[in-house]
């Protein structure tokens, strides 16, 4: 199998305000491979979205990564010099989030948008990078007269379409979506998934693709991580975690999705709230909302240890 393109080792960010300090990631070790979609799911708060700009160093403070690595082709991110990450980010890896979409620039025509972005970066001449702000466009979906179009003018799914273009523009790498499609109705969400799929398939880029919604997710990733508490719970390819989730949490976030239970079964709700992860419980984190949890379970955190072939899971009742 091909090597990862990006490897994640042990890593961890710490929130720090006054007294207090929150773990929100900690020791997540998950590659990426070449290629590959990875999905990556778990309740509101556990981390994703700083698992997500560790990777691309935007992290506002109070934020501090305080251990582990990320290597991006075999060169630790956390290690570069600015110049090098200023080639990085944008160039090799993009990101899209929820949000992208309004912060378009209103005054500024699409096509400049997406041309300025070609230019910053590419030596190429101004005509050429509007062909390929055109191109980009209409790979997304959307008939390049919107090169003249104010956001203003474009509805909220061809917006965050324009957004997608701009991830695409440079052809990165690995391009990183923080829940794309959340602000938008379920119809143009698939329509978009689907574009990104066909894209994902044409030009091979890989993929992290973030959001609660695991039913989504099965279908659309090659491999899913579950998070729970900022720590991984589970991480295994999707037809394979849909068969056989081996994590009590995995197991009950999938008997809460309604699509993913039969339609004579109702869907169930998973007892209490995650914990706060300034006082996180000892050992595994799940084991205060976990039925099955034995003594173990409360004082030592479960390893991540390989089950079946790509599947593993950090879980006392399953090693
Ligand atoms: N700016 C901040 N200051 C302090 N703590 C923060 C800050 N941002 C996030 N956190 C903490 O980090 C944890 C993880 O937040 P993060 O935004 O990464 O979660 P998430 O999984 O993306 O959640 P969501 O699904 O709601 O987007 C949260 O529980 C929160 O307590
Ligand atoms: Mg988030």
């Amino acid at each position: 199998m091909n090597e990862p393109i990006l490897k994640i080792e042990n890593l961890s960010v710490d929130y720090v305000t006054g007294e207090t300090l929150v773990r929100a990631v900690d020791r997540v070790s998950l590659d990426v491979k070449p290629g590959e979609i990875v999905g990556l799911a778990g309740e509101s708060g556990c981390g994703k979205t700083t698992l997500a700009k560790a990777i691309l160093r935007i992290l506002p403070p109070p934020a501090i990564i305080t251990g582990g690595k990320i290597e991006y082709r075999g060169k630790n991110i956390l290690e570069i010099n600015e110049g090098e990450l200023r080639k990085l980010r944008w160039q090799k890896i993009s990101i899209v989030f929820q949000s992208a979409m309004n912060a378009l620039n209103p005054v500024i025509r699409i096509g400049e948008q997406i041309t300025d972005v070609i230019l910053a970066h590419k030596s190429v001449s101004p005509d050429e990078a509007y062909d390929r702000a055109s191109q980009l466009l209409e790979m997304v979906g959307i008939h390049p007269i919107h090169l003249n179009s104010y956001s203003h003018q474009l509805s909220g799914g061809m917006r965050q379409r324009v957004c997608i273009a701009l991830a695409l523009a440079l052809e990165p790498d690995i391009v990183i979506m923080d829940e794309p499609t959340t602000a938008l109705d379920v119809i143009v969400e698939r329509e978009i998934l689907n574009q990104i799929k066909d894209l994902q398939a044409r030009l091979g880029f890989s993929v992290i693709y973030i959001t609660h919604d695991l039913a989504r997710l099965l279908q659309f990733s090659h491999r899913l991580a579950i998070l729970y508490a900022a720590h991984i719970a589970e991480i295994a390819p999707a037809q394979e975690l849909q068969e056989n989730p081996l994590h009590p949490y995995t197991q009950k976030l999938m008997r809460a999705m309604p699509s993913l239970v039969p339609s004579e079964v109702k869907p169930e709700t998973i007892p209490g709230t995650p914990p706060s992860l300034a006082s996180p419980p000892p050992g595994c984190r799940f084991h205060p909302r976990c039925d099955r949890a034995i003594e173990i379970c409360q004082r030592e955190k479960p390893p991540l240890v390989e089950k079946a072939t790509n599947h593993l899971v950090a879980c006392h009742l399953a090693s």
